[in-house]
């Protein structure tokens, strides 16, 4: 094997990166940015017939971004190795042509990770060579679905059309305007299907008085907020063929529009939707600690709420030993009592909730506290 240098252009894992985003800048060494790379650059090769593999050379502005499904981003830069593509060889085992006339290239590629194996998404690259007009090479993957910008033109017209198609069917008194965008997927078919999901805002436009949403139409600051997930299918004249959304109304704790929607917010402790929450926290608590007995939730300290792609809530809490054993396939309640001396837990939860999916997902972690 020959040794080559590869430079790494990226930046540290940004850990300032602000809680609403799902797209994080990451470090480009990072093990699954290499293996990202590495199905795309042999992506690359493979549709090659002829000529040389291409090397890597250089990865840069990679970013990272988690769904349901994790999607690598990033741009790489190769160029023209001295192993023919016939010879078969992987391009790690070929080194640089070292001719003037060696071509070079740089590659935008997008890449998803699902159950430890990556499939290149959608990759474009330009390949320079040494003489003539660069050449680009598009491939997409059909039925692969990747993570696309909110500005991209297809969804801004999908998000136009969306909110239009929630004022003409919702039975809200008010018309509402979109707020947030906070991401889209693009999938290759025959034609094109968009998820996108976004958050909409009441304005102080009455439906009886305004047929259609007008400049005077402002963001209420008490109003009511949604957060929409859809689903369209743009045909191949570029028409919006089929169109369908899920709404669903945040809870009432204000919510004001003038704040960041998707900043976590307290959530008083105090309010029906924090039972729900404790109960799946209660659930999990139980199944991931406790040998012998029960645990209780004993005292709530904090509890905020999160709107992203759904609602994410997290809840600072300590949990008491109850005197309810587990081994009795007796049913957990709360007229379980707590055990004096037993063990306190102190905990974090996170209970990630999509209303619209009826998905619910729970993580505890708990430390014992130590008597002293
Ligand atoms: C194959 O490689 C050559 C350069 O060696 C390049 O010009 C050409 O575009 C590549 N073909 C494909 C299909 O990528
Ligand atoms: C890539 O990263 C460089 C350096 O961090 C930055 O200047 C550039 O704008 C980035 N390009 C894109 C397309 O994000
Ligand atoms: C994930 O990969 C493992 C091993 O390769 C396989 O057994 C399993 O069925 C896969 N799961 C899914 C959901 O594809
Ligand atoms: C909403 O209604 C208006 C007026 O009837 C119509 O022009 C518009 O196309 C409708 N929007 C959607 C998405 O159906
Ligand atoms: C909505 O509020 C804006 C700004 O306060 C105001 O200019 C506008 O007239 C209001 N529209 C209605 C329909 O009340
Ligand atoms: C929660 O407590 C606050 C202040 O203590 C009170 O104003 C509010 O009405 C309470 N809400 C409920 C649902 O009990
Ligand atoms: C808690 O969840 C259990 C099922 O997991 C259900 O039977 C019970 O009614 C729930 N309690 C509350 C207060 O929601
Ligand atoms: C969620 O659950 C409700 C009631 O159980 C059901 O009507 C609905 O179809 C479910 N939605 C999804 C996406 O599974």
């Amino acid at each position: 094997m020959r040794l080559i240098t590869i430079l790494f252009f990226c930046s540290r894992l940004l850990s300032s990166l602000s809680q609403e985003s799902f797209s994080q800048e990451i470090d480009c060494n990072d093990d699954d940015v290499l293996m990202a790379v590495d199905a795309a650059l042999k992506k690359y090769n493979d549709g090659n017939q002829s000529g040389n593999q291409f090397v890597l050379y250089r990865i840069s502005n990679a970013t990272k971004m988690d769904d349901f499904d994790t999607f690598y981003s990033f741009k790489y830069q190769i160029k023209e190795g001295d192993c023919p593509v016939q010879s078969g060889k992987p391009w790690q085992e070929c080194g640089y042509k070292q001719s003037a006339d060696a071509a070079t290239g740089e590659c935008t590629v997008t890449v998803a990770k699902k159950n430890r194996t990556f499939t290149v998404a959608t990759q474009t690259c330009q390949i320079t060579p040494a003489e003539g007009p660069a050449l680009i090479s598009q491939h997409t993957c059909r039925g692969c679905r990747y993570p696309i910008s909110t500005e991209d033109t297809n969804v801004k017209e999908i998000l136009k059309h969306a909110v239009s198609h929630f004022n003409n069917n919702s039975a809200r008194s008010h018309l509402f305007v979109l707020g947030k965008t906070n991401r889209a997927y693009k999938e290759v078919v025959d034609g094109w299907n968009f998820d996108v999901s976004y958050s909409i805002m009441q304005t102080n436009c009455s439906k009886a008085d305004f047929p259609l949403l007008t400049p005077d139409c402002q963001i209420l600051s008490n109003g009511v907020i949604a957060t929409c997930t859809d689903r369209a299918y743009i045909d191949l004249s570029q028409r919006i063929a089929s169109f369908s959304q899920q709404c669903y109304f945040l809870p009432e704790y204000d919510f004001d529009a003038g704040r960041c929607i998707g900043c976590p917010k307290d959530l008083p402790l105090n309010s029906s939707d924090l039972n729900e929450i404790l109960n799946h926290t209660s659930t999990k608590l139980n199944a991931d600690y406790g040998r012998t007995f029960y645990f209780k939730i004993d005292n709530v300290k904090k509890a905020t709420v999160q709107v992203v792609s759904g609602l994410s809530y997290r809840i600072k809490f300590t949990a008491k030993e109850t005197i309810c054993p587990k081994e009795s396939n007796t049913k957990f309640t709360s007229s379980c009592e707590t055990k004096e001396p037993g063990q306190v837990l102190i905990c974090d939860a996170n209970i990630y909730i999509v209303p619209w999916m009826n998905k619910t997902e729970s993580t505890v972690n708990c430390d014992l506290k130590t008597v002293v």
